[in-house]
């Protein structure tokens, strides 16, 4: 099913949030602030409290900046209701699931808000790498399952992918890409295939930077020196900021999505590679330690525009 263009329905007025990690803490500052009232829910009280306090910050940060007034951000703080049980979720009218990103966590997860939430709740994953048709072939009602991938940081960064599972229904896909524009976002229609479309194009770019790195062709801190003049820095600082990260979700991606033996091989070469690559760079000389340190002291081009 194709992604509406064009919203023909109103934003969801209240909106549920699982998981109040990195992913999820941004999501919900970003419904709170677009007027939702906002659900948080998170089994771990602690992950909880400090989700809350990130979000309290980051609102803070936007009135020293001059971008919100005080009262508009405290009106936002004041939307958001931490939730330590799942059946308070009930008003909601979508929710947006970012807990860890375990097949089974989220089907379970998902079946136990399905059985919450009224029939017409909009259901959103904002996975990364798993297949949204197969998490929806899971949860009761997959016509109201749909992906909705934000980027991290997710109130910085300002695309929102919303994809279109085998069952997903038209309305929930109109639901979804409502709420992402009411957040300011520009959404875009993606197919529910490995990366989507932002990370399927980034592959390259990773690898090929990886690649570099691994083979002295250029320094770490040259790559992303360069990637960010290009404005490509997404993919290739995210290669020298977090090597295991992206072998790791290469890793996923293998157990996810690769059935055939011979990608399977290619893939498993591939992050044999990353492996090396990682290693050789964690025992690399102290001066790309140090360049490494000032890049991660320097704030993405993206939130100095945000
Ligand atoms: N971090 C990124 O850059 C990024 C970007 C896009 C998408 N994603 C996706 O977003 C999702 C969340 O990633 P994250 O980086 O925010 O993870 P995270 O580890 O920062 O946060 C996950 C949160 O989920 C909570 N949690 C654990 N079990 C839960 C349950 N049963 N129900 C609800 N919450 C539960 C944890 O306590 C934690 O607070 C994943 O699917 C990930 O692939 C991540």
């Amino acid at each position: 099913m194709e992604v509406p263009a064009r919203p023909s329905t109103t934003p969801p007025r209240t909106v549920g949030v699982l998981g109040a990690g990195t992913m999820g803490t941004g999501i919900a500052q970003l419904a709170a602030v677009s007027g939702a009232r906002t659900l948080l829910y998170d089994p771990v009280a602690e992950a909880l409290e400090r989700g809350l306090g990130a979000a309290e910050a980051a609102l803070d940060r936007q009135v020293e900046k001059g971008r919100m007034g005080r009262s508009e951000a405290d009106a936002a703080r004041g939307r958001i209701e931490p939730l330590a049980d799942l059946g308070q979720l009930a008003p909601a009218e979508l929710v947006i699931e970012a807990a860890p990103e375990r097949l089974e966590l989220k089907l379970e997860l998902l079946g136990s808000v399905a059985a919450t939430v009224e029939p017409a709740c909009v259901l959103a994953t904002n996975t990364s790498s798993l297949s949204v048709t197969e998490i929806a072939a899971g949860v009761p009602g997959p016509e109201r399952v749909v992906g909705m991938h934000f980027f991290n940081p997710a109130p910085v960064m300002r695309l929102v992918e919303v994809v279109a599972g085998a069952a997903s229904g038209e309305r929930a896909l109109r639901t979804a890409r409502a709420l992402g524009e009411a957040m300011g976002k520009h959404v875009v229609a993606a197919a529910d295939v490995p990366g989507f479309l932002v990370n399927r194009c980034n592959r390259p770019y990773s690898l090929e930077s990886l690649k570099l790195a691994e083979e002295r062709i250029a320094e770490a801190i040259r790559i992303a020196e360069a990637a960010f003049t290009t404005r490509a820095q997404s993919a290739a600082t995210a290669a020298v900021r977090d090597i295991t990260a992206i072998a790791n979700e290469v890793s996923v991606r293998i157990e996810e999505h690769v059935s055939s033996v011979e990608s399977r091989e290619r893939l498993e070469d591939v992050l044999a590679r990353l492996h090396q690559a990682d290693e050789r760079l964690r025992a690399s000389d102290e001066r790309t330690r140090q360049a490494l340190r000032h890049l991660r002291a320097v704030p993405d081009e993206s939130e100095q525009e945000g």
